[in-house]
């Protein structure tokens, strides 16, 4: 096996916890525990860390998700680069239920989170440069790595990152458009900054589950029923050539 157990995968909602039978490592960080043990999986001769973000039974909601413990846990692991996997529903026609997109930018409306490791607990006062959210080697090669797979796979676009766990109004997703979202997802934030601050590679491949709120004449989560195998075969299909290209 290679040696990119230096990668790291976070696992969201819509996808089965990658590698659950291993029985996973449980790590203590500095910010408590993570969401569920991280396990190690082969993907294509890469030994590669697998962290189940709302843990490996799926119980813990966005808002209360530990994303400076599951970040910290990785990175004690020896990861520096991860690629977090997020459904999203779509606002534009930029993408179709059950599609993949590399997003390139951040609209956090998220609240109440554990959103930084420069809290002031230690006296280190850090303003990172969040301009370009995520990382942009890591987003060409996902992107490079759907083409090689014959993926349809969109280039970039706003995830707007709300609170959850209940989904939004019609009138939000409209202020949500105007505010310039494509996307909306509950995980990505604070995940992408606090991986920024703690120096990891971060890029974010999402699954399109369903229209959002008050876009679809498909009831929401009937269109996430019936789109989310397709985009989670694909997003598999992006991974294991990305992996492949790395040997
Ligand atoms: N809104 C917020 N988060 C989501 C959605 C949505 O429509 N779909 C999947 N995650």
């Amino acid at each position: 096996m290679t040696e990119s157990s230096k990668f790291a995968v976070i696992v969201g909602s819509g996808f089965p916890a990658l590698g659950g039978e291993d029985g996973g490592r449980r790590v203590a960080t500095r910010f408590g525990d993570a969401s569920a043990p991280v396990h190690t999986v082969e993907i294509e001769g890469h030994s590669v860390l697998s962290l189940a973000r709302h843990g490996d039974d799926h119980s813990v909601p966005p808002h209360a998700i530990n994303y400076r413990a599951n970040l910290a846990a990785l990175q004690e692991l020896g990861a520096d680069s991860v690629i977090a996997l997020n459904t999203v529903g779509v606002v534009s026609d930029i993408r179709r239920s059950g599609e993949i997109a590399v997003p390139d930018q951040v609209l956090d409306y998220t609240w109440g989170r554990a959103h930084t490791i420069f809290d002031g607990t230690d006296g280190v006062v850090e303003h990172i440069d969040f301009t370009e959210p995520f990382s942009s080697t890591l987003r060409t090669q996902l992107l490079a790595a759907a083409s090689a797979a014959g993926l349809d796979c969109h280039d970039g676009g706003v995830y707007a990152a709300t609170q959850g766990p209940r989904l939004e109004t019609a009138a939000e997703v409209d202020r949500l458009e105007r505010d310039g979202a494509d996307y909306i997802g509950m995980t990505a934030m604070p995940e992408a900054a606090i991986a920024l601050e703690l120096g990891l590679q971060y890029a974010c491949l999402a699954l399109v589950v369903n229209r959002a709120a008050g876009r679809g004449d498909t009831p929401i989560h009937e269109d996430v029923e019936s789109s989310t195998l397709s985009a989670r075969k694909q997003a598999m299909s992006v991974l294991r050539q990305f992996f492949k290209m790395k040997r």
